[in-house]
């Protein structure tokens, strides 16, 4: 049964555990402060924790330069500590998915170290080297402005090697079979420990051949397909959860083009970047048309919605006029940009108003796919652009108003708490929150539970209505006989909204409770607020 394949209609929350909750009081979140908040993310309505990555690591891109794939940070507590936290996610029905980074390694991996260190090592056929500085050796760069290069030159091994990310992120040579064999005993060992599958980092580049001098690399889509036998084959219903930041007409392949053999789910980043474009402007005419872009995937797969990440806000698949628009609006001042394509900023702050952001929020959740929420929108957090590059979105989480937003009891927590002005943990925390019935949070959580209730979105067939106002958006969804129609407005005015309805009965918003009856021709005429949103179901009780 379809229905059996649980991602394709939940809802991810994803965090760090270093900086989400401290057990220990040493100033550095941990699994036991993870695992005591469990119950708070429980019954916020989320059905999947995605940890980013936890493993030994020199920090020195966020835990994504692993120095051991097969432990835990000490910093984040023992293994007991994760078994521990595994278990009592299971027994509340929350999965978990871990990020799967293989890509690439840290320098100080013993894998980099032996590489290097001895041309006869069977290690050093692992990574990628050239004797000679390849003439590519300043393109492909991920982080361009931060990053000067794409081959760095290793004196103990007297060669360059590639890194497709900072240079002290070697690039694992995936063409070597050995290294596709311990990929899979990496997988192997954490699905073992319970996790349901990963979010595997960088898809592009582990799947590309990199041959020294040829900036453009063939892609092996046979290995990801090998990757999520292995995967299946071990655990049945486990999944991965692709980063492949690549254009519509790319993703077949990755989805595993009509037989689905490819990835299970991949981030969207191309609706999420024209829905910024769309929340900027208004003009929701380039939104519609990714959303079209990026329909007819396998039945078997899913798109995850989102609106923001660890990361920058991506804008680079924007034309530039459209970058331009969003940048105006969203990342105005230089502080706020990061490689001339993005925006280190968290949401709140970016859209500023809490209509807005309600409008934001309900609309990711009303589009095809599962949603991902990143720890702290909920309560609206802020960012610190004192912080360098993307680290402006990663501050510890804000508990209560407590000393250090009770996110550790130490002095000196592992990140600058937001203590300045209205993001301050002061106003923003989530038990100040959590007693006010008309706060985000609470709003979030309903919102989660209107989400959970339509899984029209998640299983059904979707096609856009026409509301006739340019700055509406309207989907219409229908799945088991059971009809979900979401209307949003991004404009600053409110609008009248003219639907062509098919179905009989009485449109309900879920959310409002107002109700329109469907005259006989089917037009339907209500009223939307300035960026208000509307959730119907159409009520029709000769149907059931
Ligand atoms: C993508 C991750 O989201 C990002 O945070 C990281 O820096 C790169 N991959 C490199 O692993």
């Amino acid at each position: 049964m379809i229905e059996d394949l649980w991602y394709k209609n939940a809802a991810f929350y994803s965090l760090d555990v270093e900086t989400f909750a401290d057990g220990n009081g040493d100033g550095v979140g941990d699994f036991v402060g993870l695992t005591d908040r469990l119950d708070y993310l429980h019954s916020l309505g989320i059905d999947v924790l995605w940890l980013g990555p936890f493993q030994p690591s020199p920090q020195r891109d966020n835990g994504y330069d692993v120095s051991d794939h097969y432990g835990v940070d000490p910093r984040y507590g023992s293994p007991g500590d994760l078994v521990e936290f595994m278990h009592q996610a299971r027994r509340r029905g929350i999965k978990v998915v871990m990020d799967l980074v293989v890509n690439h390694t840290s320098v100080d991996h013993r894998w980099f170290q032996e590489a290097r260190s001895d041309p006869d090592s069977p290690f050093h056929d692992w990574y990628i080297w050239s004797k000679k500085r390849p003439k590519d050796w300043n393109e492909g760069m991920v982080f361009p402005g931060v990053q000067e290069s794409t081959w760095t030159y290793d004196r103990k091994a007297k060669a360059y090697y590639y890194h497709r990310f900072y240079e002290h992120q070697p690039d694992l040579n995936m063409d070597n079979p050995n290294v596709r064999r311990e990929v899979r005993r990496i997988m192997g060992f954490w699905l073992e420990l319970g996790v349901a599958g990963f979010r595997v980092d960088a898809v592009p580049f582990v799947i590309e051949s990199t041959v020294p001098g040829k900036s453009q690399g063939i892609h092996h889509f046979d290995y990801l397909t090998a990757m999520r036998q292995f995967l299946q084959w071990r655990v049945g219903d486990a999944v991965l959860l692709g980063e492949a930041n690549v254009l519509p007409k790319e993703t077949k392949e990755y989805f595993g083009a009509g037989s689905g053999s490819g990835l299970h789910m991949m981030f969207n980043f191309f609706v999420n970047q024209h829905l910024f474009y769309a929340l900027a402007t208004s003009d929701i005419g380039p939104l519609k048309q990714a959303l079209d872009a990026t329909r007819g995937i396998p039945e078997t797969g899913q798109w995850a919605q989102f609106l923001r990440n660890h990361d920058e806000l991506d804008l680079g698949r924007l034309t530039d006029d459209q970058r331009k628009g969003v940048f105006e609006r969203f990342g105005p001042e230089a502080q706020m940009q990061l490689y001339d394509r993005g925006i280190r900023r968290r949401l709140a702050p970016m859209l500023g108003d809490r209509r807005h952001i309600e409008l934001a929020y309900s609309l990711m959740f009303s589009l095809p796919g599962s949603p991902v929420l990143y720890y702290g929108e909920e309560i609206g957090m802020g960012d610190d652009l004192s912080l360098k590059e993307r680290e402006a979105v990663r501050t510890p989480m804000q508990w209560s108003d407590a000393p250090n937003a009770g996110f550790t009891a130490c002095d000196d927590p592992v990140a600058p708490v937001i203590d300045q002005g209205v993001y301050s943990y002061r106003h923003i925390n989530v038990e100040a929150q959590r007693h006010d019935k008309d706060s985000l949070l609470n709003w979030m959580a309903g919102m989660l539970r209107t989400r959970k209730e339509s899984p029209e979105i998640g299983w059904g067939d979707w096609k856009m209505l026409d509301p006739a106002c340019p700055t509406a958006l309207a989907m219409h969804y229908r799945w088991d006989d059971r009809t979900l129609i979401t209307v949003h407005n991004f404009d600053e005015r409110p609008h009248e909204m003219r639907l062509e309805i098919e179905d009989k009965g009485t449109l309900v918003d879920q959310i409002s409770g107002a109700r329109y009856a469907i005259p006989e021709n089917g037009r339907v005429h209500f009223p939307l607020e300035a960026q208000g949103y509307a959730w119907f179901r159409v009520d029709d009780f000769t149907l059931r």
